[in-house]
């Protein structure tokens, strides 16, 4: 657990090499001096800014879709689409409010759609992805490409693209997961948004064409020339994904962390589908039981299908189909499907692609108690 690491006589901030600068009135009037030219002592916040090991501010949640759900539906009529721009629901961590984070600087959100309901077009610099929650006739234009898409489907708008929606269907609701990377953009200052000067794009005269392009997973069109930094396949059905992780687990039995776990690609590059957030979907087997660990990179689970359980920084979380949990950045976590005759399937999303491109990937398996935490 943390404490062990806490309690690491290396990290006590009253050792050599940290700041330990005991006050006085000197320091103080030259603290309000420094203060006044727009400065600062480092040694005043050096601490504070340079953790031990990572400090989030997020903590471990879950959303229960037996809840949100009502509250999901209640907006449908209490606002209109036209003026929300989105009707969405966003989930916000007790710990990152000030930013509407869901966890770490990951934004994620509960969209829906009246029947016959559509949305204007906009883009703007935060990527944005969708995992399907319920109804028929969800669609999406994303740079001219209509994609249709169904419970459990996954589908990137990267960031740039001009997208819009809607529910084409008669009598039910769209009610869909959106994750965005807004919180990162928003802390590196570089948020742009525009509406379309049509209001609507005029899609590309075949459905879902990215997916008959690139959708097919084992072959790849001859001569293919993409060079843009996210992936040219926007959306990824649940039964291709459900069966390639099924097909995986007849033959591995994957990680002692994850149980089978696959990364949805960019099949140009075999990376992330985006620059700042890559999704999986991991199957736990009939009474999986993960082993702990944590690592850098904030993650945002979904549960597509079964009902089982997850131990964060140890906390028992029970989960079922549609809840939504999070997993902050450097939290000890594993996860336990408690049914012993039917597979779980979550899917996630996170931002390794961007942990990764700075280089700050780290990870410890928790090696004591058989690597399961206790429950405090
Ligand atoms: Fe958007
Ligand atoms: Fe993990």
């Amino acid at each position: 657990m943390t404490d062990t690491v806490i309690s690491d006589p290396s990290m006590d901030d009253s050792a050599i090499g940290r700041a330990r600068v005991a006050e006085s009135a000197d320091l103080a009037a030259y603290y309000e001096k420094l203060e006044s030219f727009g400065a600062g002592a480092l040694w005043t916040v050096a601490n504070e800014i340079e953790p031990w090991y990572p400090q989030p501010k997020s903590i471990p949640m879950l959303w229960r879709y037996e809840d949100m759900r009502p509250l999901v539906v209640e907006s449908a009529s209490l606002v209109k689409g036209s003026d929300a721009g989105r009707r969405v629901v966003y989930l916000a961590n007790e710990g990152r409010r000030d930013v509407a984070a869901a966890v770490g600087l990951l934004y994620s959100g509960i969209q829906i759609m009246n029947p016959g309901e559509s949305m204007t077009a906009h883009r703007h610099a935060a990527s944005a992805l969708r995992f399907v929650m319920e109804g028929s006739g969800a669609w999406t234009i994303v740079n001219g490409d209509r994609l249709e898409v169904g419970p459990n489907d996954f589908a990137i708008t990267p960031g740039g693209t001009w997208h819009e929606h809607g529910n084409s269907a008669d009598d039910n609701f769209v009610i869909w997961q959106d994750g965005l990377d807004i919180p990162l953009i928003n802390a590196l200052d570089a948020g742009f948004y525009e509406v379309h000067p049509d209001l609507y794009q005029v899609p590309g005269k075949v459905v879902n064409t990215s997916i008959l392009t690139h959708g097919s997973g084992v072959l790849k069109p001859a001569k293919r020339s993409w060079n843009k930094a996210y992936s040219p396949l926007l959306g990824y059905p649940w039964e291709q994904t459900r069966e390639a992780v099924v097909n995986l687990s007849k033959v591995s039995e994957g990680t002692e962390h994850d149980g089978v776990i696959m990364e949805y690609v960019n099949p140009v590059t075999g990376g992330a589908v985006m620059p700042t957030m890559g999704a999986h979907m991991q199957m736990l087997a009939p009474g999986f039981t993960s082993k702990s660990h944590r690592h850098t990179g904030s993650v945002v689970y979904h549960v597509a299908e079964g009902s089982g359980h997850s131990i964060i920084n140890g906390k028992r979380f029970d989960w079922k189909e549609h809840d939504i949990f999070v997993v902050p950045l450097w939290a000890w976590h594993e996860h336990h499907n408690d049914n012993q005759e039917k597979p779980a399937f979550l899917f996630s999303f996170n931002d390794f692609p961007m942990i990764n491109s700075l280089a700050l990937h780290a990870e410890e398996e928790f090696d004591s108690n058989g690597g399961h935490q206790d429950i405090g």
